[in-house]
């Protein structure tokens, strides 16, 4: 039987993630059996067990099929040092569990093309999915720190220093996820890198050139991450797979999220490219209305789905999830951040009893 790790997390995490619960509960009716466990994850375990991924929270991860990820982080935490703040338990588990792939789709759910910054004729049609490489690249490449500088015009003062460094088979491998992502959608892939300037990223862009061959049915394509940038706010639809690094991939993937609308509505997974994954909401842990009821469900509602399509083999029952939140958006319902005039504002809870509902009605 399949083994979900639950970490729910701080502020809105655990209210989000008890109605994906419920959803995953609901799915039972259709020959879906699971194990689901739940572990402390962030601010909460670091009030707990001084640490914000303690060792019983690494363990659970390591052997559970997937695991479902609410939010982290508090205000209260915000002066911890940097080695004991809740996103260290996100950045912890990406290293220690080698999720190197990071899904992040960005779709414009029609009913909601008014929520977007962006005209609805320029919005129209966005339907894109960042690939984003996660565990290399400045965030996690050594040598890093602060020190006195020993060279250069400031030689002598203090400096703080992070390496960009991919190596060639970290290019490769979420290379082919991309190209494979790619496949399975319109067939385009867009490589955003700066090699105009970076080392890192001329080589980065050979070797996706060299995997391109293997993917002779997808259209590849390069673009710098300043012009990739200026591109999303003004045709996001002309994008349909885009791969990038660690870096560029957090920057972009904030930006396209944001120009759907409704960041309350986006999930993403990070894989290990053998089946396991953590699946999450894309949005934060939003401490300011933690425990009202007001919080967008629908995010990790979605990240159920991608975790089963992507973890548990069940991509029937993802494509029912997904159905179920498209349904409850044509009925009207929407929480406060989806809220507009002639729509049926709903509270977290009532809008799980609508996903459920609608599945349950499939
Ligand atoms: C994200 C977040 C994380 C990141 C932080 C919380 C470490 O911004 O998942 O995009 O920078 O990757
Ligand atoms: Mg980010």
């Amino acid at each position: 039987m399949k083994k979900i790790a639950i970490l729910a997390g701080d502020g809105i995490g655990p209210e989000v993630i008890e109605q994906a619960m419920r959803v995953l509960n609901a799915l039972r009716r259709f020959d879906f059996e699971y194990n689901a466990e739940e572990a402390l994850v962030g601010g909460a375990a670091y009030a707990v067990h001084g640490h914000p991924l303690p060792e019983v929270t690494l363990a659970l991860a390591r052997e559970a099929d997937a695991i479902l990820l609410g939010a982290v982080g508090e205000w209260k935490y915000d002066g911890l040092e940097r080695a004991l703040r809740p996103e260290q338990a996100i950045l912890g588990l990406r290293q220690e569990l080698g999720l190197f792939a990071n899904l992040r789709p960005a779709v414009l759910y029609p009913e909601l093309a008014a929520a977007s910054p962006l005209k609805p004729e320029v919005v129209a049609g966005m339907d894109l999915l960042i690939v984003r490489e996660l565990t290399g690249d400045v965030y996690f490449g050594k040598p890093r720190g602060m020190r006195v500088a020993p060279d250069g015009t400031f030689a002598g003062q203090r400096e703080g220093y992070d390496t960009m460094r991919y190596a060639e088979g970290e290019i490769r491998r979420i290379a082919h996820i991309a190209f494979q992502a790619a496949r399975g959608r319109q067939r385009k892939l867009c490589n955003v890198d700066k090699a105009n300037v970076l080392e890192t990223c001329q080589f980065w862009r050979e070797v996706m050139n060299d995997v391109a061959r293997d993917y002779p049915d997808v259209e590849l394509s390069h673009m710098y991450v300043d012009n990739a940038a200026m591109q999303l706010v003004r045709a996001p639809a002309s994008f349909d797979v885009v791969v990038t690094g660690n870096l560029f991939g957090d920057i972009l993937s904030d930006e396209a999220a944001v120009l759907t609308g409704s960041i309350g509505m986006l999930a993403s997974a990070s894989l290990n490219g053998t089946g396991g994954g953590l699946f999450e909401p894309g949005h934060g842990s939003a401490p300011d209305i933690a425990g009202k009821n007001i919080a967008n469900p629908l995010a990790a509602i979605l990240s159920v789905a991608m975790m089963l399509r992507h973890s548990l083999e069940r991509s029937d029952l993802a494509s029912l999830v997904e159905a179920a939140v498209c349904r409850v958006l044509k009925d009207g319902l929407r929480t406060a951040d989806i809220h507009a005039p002639g729509t049926q504002l709903v509270g977290t809870v009532e809008m799980g009893d609508a996903v459920v509902a609608a599945l349950v009605a499939a």
